[in-house]
């Protein structure tokens, strides 16, 4: 294993340019790699514990996960179900703030991830003091935040939402004639903004992943492939979503490689859900969609950096010692569970 410097494509606010990951996973021969798959199926059972994980996690976990009655899904439907499966403790693969959601929500349970390290560039890129002192600013607006940050900014927000359901819940406070304030995603805000109607104070974070897929390089290759659909995931730059069939959460985006006619698809989001997007439509094709050209850095080359922190060896590790497990400030818990279960809530109507 290795540490790897990475710096941001993009400056973002509040946080030192460069963050050291660790990237490169063990590699195990096929037998290795079985009998690990193997132990932790057996852990997980011993220790009562669902393993709940992102589509951009790698194909192992997510393989188990669906073979021990887990679950493998965006960031909505993941908080979804560990908040209604009776396991009593949770195994979180992704990146913290899917850890800390699903603890804000369930503190009976132990949330455990396999690595702790595993962060995310919205969330660092929005800290709890710089993003209360702008609120402060706009004291008469709703405060809507992404999933995509720490336990502290969602208990400073009203609401807090996920990809999937965040046009949704602003046309909401739109009929009510509410102002908005919304973070951190710049481009998703954007988004919102340019879907609703709304008018809106945005933050400006960004994801290091989506903030690099390339419009230019884009177009180049839709030209060489002009039957293709365009997947976009709404993270991405608006010159990108511009050009989308279908702008959505990941689960919309996978929904949409099979339903809709086209054989083959470019996709602009995280690689790792070409697993799923194959589960599901196996007999189209999926192209990712461009990191390289002007202005490229390929810091993270649609892979999110800390999603592949995620691997069958801190796994097996977790469930055996038990460590890294997520805790969160009650006070700050109970602020954050206000704006979170609002989310559930409104799903759920
Ligand atoms: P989804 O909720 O669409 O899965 O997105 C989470 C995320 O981190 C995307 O980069
Ligand atoms: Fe965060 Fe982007 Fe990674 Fe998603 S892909 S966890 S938004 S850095």
């Amino acid at each position: 294993m290795s540490d790897t410097s990475i710096e941001f494509a993009v400056p973002l606010k509040g946080i030192p340019e460069t963050a050291v990951i660790q990237s490169n996973l063990p590699v195990y021969t096929p037998q290795q790699r079985e009998e690990k798959i193997a132990n932790i199926k057996r852990l997980l059972k011993q220790e009562n514990a669902v393993l709940v994980a992102h589509y951009y996690t790698n194909e192992d976990l997510q393989m188990i996960a669906e073979d021990t009655g887990g679950y493998v899904s965006d960031s909505l439907e993941m908080a979804r179900f560990g908040n209604r499966h009776p396991a009593t403790t949770l195994i979180v693969a992704g990146v913290r703030f899917m850890g800390e959601t699903a603890k804000i929500l369930n503190p009976e349970k132990r949330v455990l991830m396999p690595t702790l390290e595993a962060t995310c560039s919205l969330d660092l890129g929005c800290p709890a003091k710089e993003f209360s002192e702008f609120c402060d600013r706009y004291p008469d607006h709703e405060v809507v935040v992404y999933a995509n940050t720490s336990a502290e900014v969602k208990a400073r927000a009203d609401w807090v939402v996920t990809s999937s359901i965040a046009v949704k819940v602003v046309s909401h406070l739109m009929d009510q004639d509410k102002k908005i304030l919304w973070a951190p995603d710049r481009h998703l805000g954007r988004y919102i903004e340019k879907v609703t109607g709304a008018d809106m104070v945005i933050w400006q974070g960004a994801c290091i992943v989506h903030e690099e897929f390339k419009a230019r390089a884009l177009g180049e290759l839709m030209e060489q492939h002009p039957d293709a659909g365009i997947l976009v995931h709404p993270e991405s730059p608006a010159a990108v979503i511009d050009v989308a069939d279908v702008v959505g959460s990941t689960t919309a985006l996978i929904k949409a490689a099979k339903e809709l006619p086209h054989k083959k698809f470019i996709v602009a989001t995280d690689n790792r859900i070409f697993y799923k997007m194959k589960q599901e439509a196996p007999n189209k094709i999926f192209i990712e969609a461009p990191t390289a050209g002007e202005g490229a850095t390929c810091k993270s080359c649609a892979h999110c950096p800390w999603m592949a922190m995620n691997g069958l060896h801190n796994l097996e590790a977790v469930l055996v010692s038990g460590e890294n497990e997520i805790f969160v400030d009650e006070d700050i818990r109970q602020k954050a569970y206000r704006s979170t279960s609002r989310m559930l809530d409104f799903v759920a109507h």
